[in-house]
């Protein structure tokens, strides 16, 4: 089997990378000043678990996402492109540690990328 054929959860290490991905991934994202406050009332065993489902299922692993549809998740929370940009500049260094292989990274990131319309408040004025 080739590596175009293998997917992506297997090419990057399959489910101890993508757990160890998510990890570190919030705790960037935790200690970013911009994303942090965002996260202070949210019980982070619980979506630290969504968002590994999440991620493995979007890296078409062997897992179904059981959680909330994600335009849903971010409704109301006013999510700007400038915080949207922090978090998928947290994703890319993230991946850049664990797996520092350059197609994957852009692989990854173009998937997550997909779903930013969803997260962000279009109707905010850095959001253009
Ligand atoms: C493309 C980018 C993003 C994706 C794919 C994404 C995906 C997700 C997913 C899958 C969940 C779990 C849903 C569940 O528990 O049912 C979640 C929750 C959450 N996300 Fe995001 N997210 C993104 C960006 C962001 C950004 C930029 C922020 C903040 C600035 C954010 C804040 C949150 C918060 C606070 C929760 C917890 C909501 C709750 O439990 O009530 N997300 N996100």
């Amino acid at each position: 089997m080739n590596s175009n054929q293998r997917t992506l959860y297997d090419r990057i290490g399959g489910e101890i990378a993508v757990a160890m991905l998510v990890d570190r991934f919030y705790d960037r994202v935790l200690k970013d000043p911009e994303l942090e406050p965002y996260f202070r009332h949210i019980p982070m065993e619980k979506l630290l678990a969504m968002q590994l489902e999440f991620f493995s299922a979007a890296l078409d692993g062997p897992v179904r996402y059981s959680g909330r549809p994600v335009d849903q998740v971010h409704k109301g929370m006013a999510i700007t492109s400038r915080q949207l940009s922090h978090f998928m500049r947290h994703l890319m260094a993230t991946i850049e540690f664990i797996h520092p292989n350059e197609q994957e990274t852009q692989e990854i990131y173009s998937r997550i990328g997909l779903m930013a319309d969803a997260v962000i408040d279009s109707s905010l004025p850095d959001s253009e």
